[in-house]
């Protein structure tokens, strides 16, 4: 059970597994003390003296010594030396700020924040922990909750100015966590357009490591997460910590080894180009961090982060259902389509057992090439005669579910809405914009852009038999300006756009709670918590070659369930790196996520037909496994030739293994794989080959698994308890 208890010096929020510990030390400062492996009391004492601070708490703020003070919130300006949390510029320009306890309130549930993505529900619990500074007139009120079925502390900050000068906040991190060594290494996902998310991993040396993004989306290039793990942790073992921001725009996430070889994690906005201004009366609320601890190494790190995202992130009727298996024809025609294309297309995958058709980019404007008419959303009847409505009944009729491509964010300067309204791009007054992918984004900060973003989207889903919408992103910004902002206000446009476009997703979600969404940002460019609070799957990336996608979809599971990856069977060679992989290796790993296809099926020799058929029925009868079992990574693709992971269904009756090795190796033989999750005490078969075994076995001495010959060599079995 979640719980809070506070004493005269000390909150301590535990669960039966976890415990986070804050100590008031005396003057009301707010000082980190714990957080790991439940506790049942916490002393403090000897903690305070690997700081080197009184044992009782009492402290002398004199000689900067705060600088040695572990703290939940620690400010720039009075005695902190390290990167602070905070940073409050005063209308007469000084920066400082003193933040002293004021109140801690603890209520039942879990917080929620207006205007921001944020976990909720469940068995949780809330703290509110009130600091004020009385010179500025600002209370700082740290938000924190734990839930009972995860090990997530999670954590916001709201800002109030009470007092009767303007502030202007220069940083206000997420999550401040001081930790008395740096005996860890990091851990973080860092990649690039079609290679996202390889896991980065170095020692903590002395000075700051962190990734960042300053480009309006979390983006492709590092994700918003850092983890830090004792030397040594595996995937089976080991201490890690790790947190991630439920936020898709701008971000920090790192670390500050500093005096006396003390650590300092800390997520949030990016400040590098972010300012707020907090007039008397405003509020401002930071977006929600969130941290987890295992003992149970990476695994356990990953089974912590996909329980959060599958009880406490993904909303609505999709949350915990089977995923359809789509066919999208974007790698099939690109932008050269026509109806019967289409529908030729179309049937063909209905025939095979495909469940959604998924229209992607060129159906609207003028749209032949990406030159054109984002903003236009209205279809093209050169391609389309008939309309949408025609097509998408056509589809229904074929017994598929119809989706649609959208880019809402951006805006074509060969559209109509951009002669219309060239207002509405992003832009800096008396420069030519640069443009990126040959467009312009929309600036999401103005209520009328946001109205036009909701409109074109809502308009479209309301005439037409829409069952999934593909939101794409597709590229970073550039030319941040915003013709409705006051200048001491165009620092927040990045955060500002980020409202706006959440406030959008929260009408859309509200008023289609039938749609299925899909987030995509040039592939997985903004694949977080944050969209994944409005959109239960993101995809994951444009590339599909089985080898590559072991890498990338290996590194999105440390911190990403299987049911949030969009995973697609994609043409060879494919598209993106030229690679003939056979179609098995595609469909093993593809039907690791939310499966699917990304070419035309007619193009495929009958052979393949058939196994494409027998791939899809396994799927449906696995899905529920596959989506929402309990995921394992066994062997890595970042350490060798091979990759291996299995899926266990919740009761650990069912399990779907795949192993996967990009070249073949000359007298090599076939594995060991030390199988997880598994129920010990079971005895399963292998379906696929008809052996028995028991779990025990399976776990502790392993499953000879032989691969079929050739490069990208590819098995996947299931395992069944007798
Ligand atoms: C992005 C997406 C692709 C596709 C194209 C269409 O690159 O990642 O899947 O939708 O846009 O232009």
């Amino acid at each position: 059970m979640p719980d809070i208890i506070i004493t005269e010096k000390q909150i301590h929020l535990r669960n039966d597994r976890i415990s986070y510990v804050i100590g008031i030390l005396e003057g009301g400062i707010a000082a980190h003390l714990y957080f790991g492996k439940r506790v049942e009391a916490f002393s403090a004492a000897s903690v305070l003296r690997r700081w080197g601070l009184p044992e009782d708490g009492s402290l002398s703020l004199q000689n900067c010594a705060l600088n040695h003070v572990p703290q939940e919130y620690p400010a720039y300006g009075l005695g902190e030396m390290r990167e602070g949390a905070l940073i409050v510029r005063a209308a007469d320009g000084t920066a400082s700020c003193d933040l002293r306890f004021v109140s801690a309130e603890i209520a039942d549930g879990k917080y929620g924040l207006e205007g921001l993505p944020a976990s909720f529900g469940g068995n949780a619990k809330t703290l509110r922990l009130k600091l004020r500074d009385e010179l500025l007139g600002l209370d700082v009120t740290l938000l924190y909750a734990i839930f009972d079925n995860c090990d997530i502390i999670a954590r916001s900050a709201l800002f109030e100015n009470r007092g009767g000068q303007p502030l202007t906040l220069e940083r206000a991190a997420s999550l401040c966590l001081d930790l008395p060594d740096c005996d860890y290494d990091l851990i973080t996902l860092s990649g690039d357009w079609a290679r996202e998310r390889d896991v980065i991993r170095r020692k903590l040396t002395p000075g700051e490591m962190s990734v960042s993004s300053i480009r309006g989306a979390s983006s492709l290039l590092a994700s918003p997460f850092a983890a830090l793990a004792r030397p040594g942790t595996t995937e089976a073992s080991g201490e890690v910590l790790a947190a991630a921001l439920v936020y898709s725009g701008s971000f920090y996430a790192g670390v500050e080894v500093g005096s006396r070889h003390a650590a300092r994690l800390m997520l949030g906005l990016n400040d590098r180009h972010f300012t707020w201004l907090l007039q008397p009366g405003e509020a401002f609320t930071a977006p929600e961090a969130v941290l987890t601890w295992s003992e149970d190494g990476f695994d356990g790190m990953s089974a912590q982060f996909h329980c959060l995202c599958a009880e406490h992130i993904v909303r609505g009727k999709f949350a915990h259902a089977p995923r359809p298996i789509l066919l999208n024809n974007w790698e099939a025609t690109y932008f050269g389509f026509d109806e019967e294309k289409l529908l030729t297309i179309a049937r063909k995958a209905a025939e095979v057992g495909v469940e959604l058709f998924v229209l992607d980019d060129g159906w609207f404007g003028h749209r032949d090439s990406d030159n054109s008419s984002l903003g236009d959303w209205v279809v093209d009847r050169r391609k389309l005669p008939n309309g949408l409505r025609s097509l998408a009944e056509k589809v229904h009729g074929l017994g598929l579910k119809f989706g649609l491509w959208f880019e809402p964010e951006m805006i074509s300067p060969d559209s109509d809405l951009y002669r219309t309204h060239p207002e509405y791009a992003m832009q800096i007054r008396g420069r030519t914009p640069i443009e990126g992918r040959n467009q312009l984004i929309l600036d999401l900060s103005r209520a009328d852009v946001q109205d036009f973003v909701y409109s074109a989207v809502a308009d479209v889903l309301r005439e037409n038999p829409i069952d999934y919408v593909k939101w794409d992103m597709n590229r970073n910004f550039s030319n941040v300006g915003s013709l409705q902002l006051p200048p001491e206000r165009m620092r927040e446009l990045p955060h500002r756009y980020m409202l706006g476009l959440y406030g959008v997703l929260e009408r859309l979600q509200a008023d289609f709670p039938d749609v299925l969404f899909e987030s995509c940002s040039s592939g997985g460019g903004r694949f977080d918590l944050g969209m994944l609070y409005y959109m239960p799957q993101t995809w994951c990336s444009d590339n599909t070659d089985a080898l590559c996608r072991c890498r990338i979809q290996w590194g999105t599971s440390l911190v990403f369930p299987p049911f949030s990856m969009g995973s697609h069977v994609s043409a060879v060679p494919n598209h993106q790196t030229g690679r003939i992989t056979p179609i098995r290796a595609r469909a093993n790993v593809a039907m690791s996520g939310c499966f699917g296809f990304e070419l035309d099926l007619n193009k495929l020799p009958e052979s393949e037909i058939e196994e494409v058929k027998a791939v899809i029925a396994r799927v449906k009868t696995l899905r529920q496994t596959l989506l929402y079992g309990r995921f394992h990574r066994l062997l890595s693709p970042f350490e060798g030739h091979d990759t291996a992971w299995i899926t266990v269904s919740e009761d650990r009756r069912e399990a779907v293994l795949m192993f996967t090795r990009d070249l073949a190796q000359p007298d090599t033989d076939a594995p060991m794989l030390r199988l997880r999750g598994l129920d010990p005490a079971l005895i399963y078969t292998v379906e696929e080959t008809g052996e028995t075994c028991g779990g025990d076995e399976l776990m502790r001495s392993g499953l000879c698994v032989a691969l079929p010959g050739g490069d990208a060599a590819s098995v996947s079995l299931t395992l069944r308890a007798l």
